[in-house]
């Protein structure tokens, strides 16, 4: 285990987390076993043997506080990596993302913690199509759906406009601000810059196909059947 420090983003949840007993790489590395304060849920946990590593995504609850936590270290190191510097390009072109409160990096030993806090104010665009949010922000969602739909293709244009391949279009990844304007995208660890990719996928042919499949997850991801290209290109149109 790497002997760097966490960097925390402020104080304000340094303090928080460390009172709850999160004051180190380890405790965080072993959460589930951490504090009594702090519950757990896994959304993601997978254990590879060959090539070795550990991948977990955790939400935590620490007195009455929620964070997402990623772990990975080894073979997945890399994966974490890439979505903590896509943070960065991401703000840089006006893409909303989730904001960190603290993280921890170690090339040594392929070690990679992220936390985020939790998106409060944002809706999961899964759960507001399903119809699992409180009434308020499905009415909001009502209301607002052509809006946010036009906003959401907005984001996927500047992705694309920078050069950017993000394929993990999901409603479990959009987030919708309640009653205003804001899409935040979770899950960078696949995203890709179009002019690093290699031969064997930017030839036109295969990149003709990943194009095909990001649209078609896009549109998946709106969950319905009259987002067309049709109806999506006029949509962006009539704005
Ligand atoms: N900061 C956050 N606030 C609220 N929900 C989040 C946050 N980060 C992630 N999530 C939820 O957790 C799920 C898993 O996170 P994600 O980044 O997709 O991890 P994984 O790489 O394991 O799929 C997401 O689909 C999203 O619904
Ligand atoms: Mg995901």
């Amino acid at each position: 285990m790497a002997t760097s420090e966490i960097i925390w983003t402020t104080d304000w949840d340094r303090n928080f987390l460390c009172d709850a007993g999160l004051y180190n790489i380890h405790k965080f590395w072993k959460v589930e076993t951490a504090s009594k304060h702090v519950e757990y849920k896994h959304l993601r946990d997978e254990k590879s043997e060959k090539p070795p590593g550990e991948r977990q995504t955790t939400c935590i609850r620490a007195k009455g506080a929620r964070y997402y936590i990623k772990r990975a270290s080894g073979h997945f190191y890399p994966a974490l990596i890439n979505e903590f510097n896509a943070l960065n390009t991401m703000s840089s072109i006006g893409v909303l993302t989730p904001i960190l409160a603290a993280f921890f990096l170690d090339e040594n030993s392929k070690t990679a913690l992220l936390v985020y806090k939790n998106l409060a104010g944002f809706n999961n665009l899964r759960k507001l199509f399903e119809g699992t949010v409180s009434p308020d922000a499905i009415a909001d969602f009502q209301i607002r759906k052509k809006q946010i739909i036009r906003e959401l293709a907005e984001t996927r244009g500047k992705i694309i406009k920078a050069g950017y391949l993000y394929s993990e279009w999901s409603a479990d990844h959009i987030f919708v601000k309640y009653k205003g304007p804001g899409i935040v995208l979770t899950d960078f660890e696949q995203i890709e810059a179009v002019a690093s990719m290699s031969w064997t996928r930017k030839n036109p042919i295969s990149f003709s196909l990943i194009k095909m499949q990001e649209w078609k997850n896009f549109k998946s991801a709106l969950m319905s059947k009259i987002y067309t290209d049709a109806f999506l290109k006029k949509i962006l149109k009539d704005k």
